[in-house]
């Protein structure tokens, strides 16, 4: 147990009442019982919401990444419009590889691309480790955040290994991810030394979010589902271990999220996270099966049932809730992020129906 030194305790989820570590959505994460299931969205802070898109107008994608105060600005405007139990910090899986010395951008309405893609070992060498101050804007986001936040959670993230390995050779977004299993397959030692790099730099970039005050941490390993269980052992699994277990002694719950995942959900789980998330191809009593007790799980509404009439979401939601039922722990989200045409306030009747129907009042045991 750590304390600090208002006598409180922090981050081990032992928790002085009220504070983040005692929310429903860290406890549920650590699988302990809560007033409420708790409701954040992937990409719930973006082009759904008209502040962002105000904000964004006049500011590339990257550079509102590297300023603290509109980090703090976009991060805080879901948690404001439609009362999440959590918010996630505003940034993108490919800022730390920007910050490690490759040259990058955010195109909108296609993603991350890179000028040089990495093909060879020579390439690999030029990821280098990077440091608190290459990143210092995000130390200085978390700071501001954590204190602006109160008692709500404030979720850190970073993309796996594979995910971001995928951008980086493919050069941008791919459907196939062609490239990327071609170099896999065909030269297993430039594959490894490059995800060993990527998993040392997610690494350090997680643990300076968690030094400033995240509660929890997600690794986004998006595309991991292009993959058959054994490639996905025998190619990713070591290397996302690489980073889950490198925090285990860091005390805040650590989710692991792919898409496309249903055959992978066992060994995402065994990579060392304390919450699956699952996509909304797999019902969540099914996924936790495959899960094991030992884990709590996250998802999983299709975000396309977002645009569908708000009978057919509220239907969905009470099934989701159902189906969370069988795991030892549920964080009520998406199956993947926030789709931009999204009506932002079908997201807060969403929040509140989640509250709603599994608030569980005292005399109900
Ligand atoms: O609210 C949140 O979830 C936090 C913000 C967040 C962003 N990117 C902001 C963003 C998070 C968690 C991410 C992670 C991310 N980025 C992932 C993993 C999650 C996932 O969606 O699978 C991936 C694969 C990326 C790479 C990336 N960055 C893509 C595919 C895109 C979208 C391209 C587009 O324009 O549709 C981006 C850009 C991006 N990252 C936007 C946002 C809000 C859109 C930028 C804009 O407003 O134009």
């Amino acid at each position: 147990m750590t304390t600090d030194t208002t006598g409180t305790v922090a981050r081990d989820g032992e928790s002085r009442p009220g504070g983040p570590a005692d929310s429903p959505f860290i406890r549920a994460c650590r699988r302990r019982p809560g007033p409420h299931t708790p409701v954040w969205f992937m990409r719930q802070a973006g082009r759904s919401l008209p502040e962002y898109r105000e904000i964004r107008a006049t500011v590339p994608m990257l550079e509102s990444c590297r300023r603290p105060d509109l980090v703090t600005e976009i991060t805080l405007q879901p948690v404001r419009r439609h009362g999440v139990d959590a918010a996630i910090l505003f940034s993108d899986i490919v800022v730390p590889v920007a910050a490690a010395g490759i040259d990058l951008d955010i195109v909108p309405g296609t993603g991350p691309v890179v000028a040089e893609p990495i093909r060879a070992a020579a390439d690999v060498q030029r990821i280098r480790q990077i440091t608190r101050d290459d990143v210092s804007y995000v130390d200085e986001a978390v700071r501001q955040l954590v204190a602006e936040l109160g008692d709500t959670p404030l979720i850190g993230f970073a993309g796996a290994p594979f995910t971001l390995a995928s951008y980086l050779v493919e050069g941008g977004p791919s459907r196939t991810h062609a490239k990327t299993k071609a170099l896999m397959y065909g030269d297993p030692e430039l594959w490894h030394a490059l995800c060993g790099r990527l998993a040392e730099v997610t690494l350090a970039f997680l643990r300076v979010q968690i030094d400033a005050g995240v509660s929890a941490v997600q690794l986004f390993d998006s595309w991991a589902g292009a993959l058959s269980e054994a490639d996905y052992r025998r190619f990713v699994l070591p290397h996302s271990t690489a980073v889950l277990s490198g925090l285990v002694d860091a005390g805040v719950p650590r989710i692991h999220f792919g898409v496309g995942t249903a055959e992978l959900l066992g060994a995402m789980g065994e990579a060392g996270a304390d919450v699956v998330g699952v996509d909304w191809r797999t019902p969540l009593d099914v996924a936790t099966g495959r899960i094991g007790p030992d884990k709590a799980v996250q998802g999983n509404l299709d975000p396309t049932v977002l645009l569908a009439p708000w009978s057919v979401v509220e239907a969905e939601v009470r099934r989701i809730l159902e189906q969370g039922k069988a795991a030892p722990g549920h964080v009520f989200n998406l199956g993947h992020g926030v789709l931009p045409e999204t009506d932002p306030e079908v997201l807060t009747r969403v929040v509140a129906l989640v509250h709603e129907l599994s608030s569980r009042r005292a005399d109900q045991g």
